[in-house]
């Protein structure tokens, strides 16, 4: 009989500096990027009830926020705005002294290196809260496209440092790219929302952007939960059309995609750990039902784990605390 061989696998596993030293995927800063919301007004941090820790912010205390932000480490930031006025065509989002513009342009006169990312959509703009303009109920794609491609000029015009179009509108991509060229903007990238998903997940930014459709939702332009061979369409697309940085959303419920999508095209790959994936384990750990940092640091190494090489996430600040701790 032939002598039993046992691997010992849990030999690497009883030291803890051992277990450090093997670990392959490990969380930097350098994978952060943070997403924040601004308001009109002065002196403003409104908190947002559904994601315990994050804030609407007005001008003046988002700039004091990025100084923080920059103190601790974090790389990026995404930058959403939630204009005074709505209108039906989103014209805030393309006003050269929208809020988002004005941000902007705080931000990069106040604070040092810290990478400016602006998102690129009408919802937050628009009386409706659709991502487009419409006709009757239905989302106008190639009338959409032109004023993303202007609101993304505005945003570079102000200073921003890559443009992250987040709509799902066909052909966008293209059309900014096109229309940043021909501005000038040769040197800014695109970071493209390219498998994003009609998800439950959003949930909680709706509240937190004020961008709840007034009517329908957005199944018309985002993606049917259960396809991955779309997503890889989807980012083809993109890439062709342009794209620098491909993003899969949500996360966590997506790594399936996340791995497809790295392994396929080997681009530069975004997640982005959405808003209910953050109130989902906020929640639990208030509760003291999960031990919260332990399950914000996992659900982030297994975004990292599947592929991802920056992550999106409100975790943010939480995990450069965690590093600087463990280092
Ligand atoms: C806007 C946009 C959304 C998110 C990012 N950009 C909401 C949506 O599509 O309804 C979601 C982010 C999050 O849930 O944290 N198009
Ligand atoms: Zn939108």
């Amino acid at each position: 009989m032939a002598e039993l061989n046992i691997k010992r696998h849990r030999r690497l596993r009883y030291n803890p500096i051992l277990r450090n030293m093997i670990r392959e995927t490990n969380l930097t800063k350098n994978d952060l990027i943070y997403p924040l919301f601004v308001v009109e007004g002065e002196n403003i941090k409104n908190p947002i009830k559904s994601m315990p820790g994050v804030f609407q912010m007005s001008i003046d205390t988002l700039v004091e926020e990025c100084k923080e932000i920059t103190n601790l480490g974090i790389p990026a930031i995404i930058l959403f705005g939630i204009p005074a006025h709505k209108d039906e065509v989103g014209s805030g989002a393309y006003a050269a002294d929208g809020i988002i513009q004005r941000a902007v342009r705080a931000i990069k006169k106040e604070v040092k290196n810290l990478f400016v990312i602006t998102d690129v959509c009408l919802c937050e703009y628009t009386s409706h809260g659709h991502c487009g303009v419409l006709n009757g109920e239905d989302i106008l794609n190639d009338e959409t496209v032109q004023l993303l491609a202007k609101e993304a000029v505005s945003h570079a015009e102000a200073g921003a440092d890559m443009i992250a179009p987040s709509d799902m509108m066909d052909g966008r991509v293209y059309a900014i790219r096109k229309a940043l060229d021909y501005k000038g903007f040769q040197k800014i990238p695109i970071m493209s929302y390219a498998a994003k998903y009609a998800s439950g997940y959003y949930g909680p930014f709706r509240d937190a952007a004020e961008s709840t459709p007034a009517f329908g939702d957005r199944r018309s332009h985002q993606m049917d939960i259960g396809n991955a061979n779309e997503a890889l369409k989807e980012v083809e697309t993109d890439i062709q059309e342009g794209a620098d940085i491909v993003m899969v959303k949500p996360a966590g419920a997506y790594l399936d995609i996340i791995y497809r999508v790295k392994n396929k095209f080997g681009l530069p790959t975004a997640a982005y750990q959405v808003s209910g994936e953050y109130s989902m384990i906020k929640a639990a750990a208030m509760n003291d039902w999960i031990d919260g940092e332990r399950v914000m640091i996992e659900s982030l190494t297994a975004i990292k784990r599947a592929g991802a090489d920056m992550i999106l996430t409100y975790f943010a600040k939480e995990v450069a605390a965690f590093i600087d701790k463990h280092q």
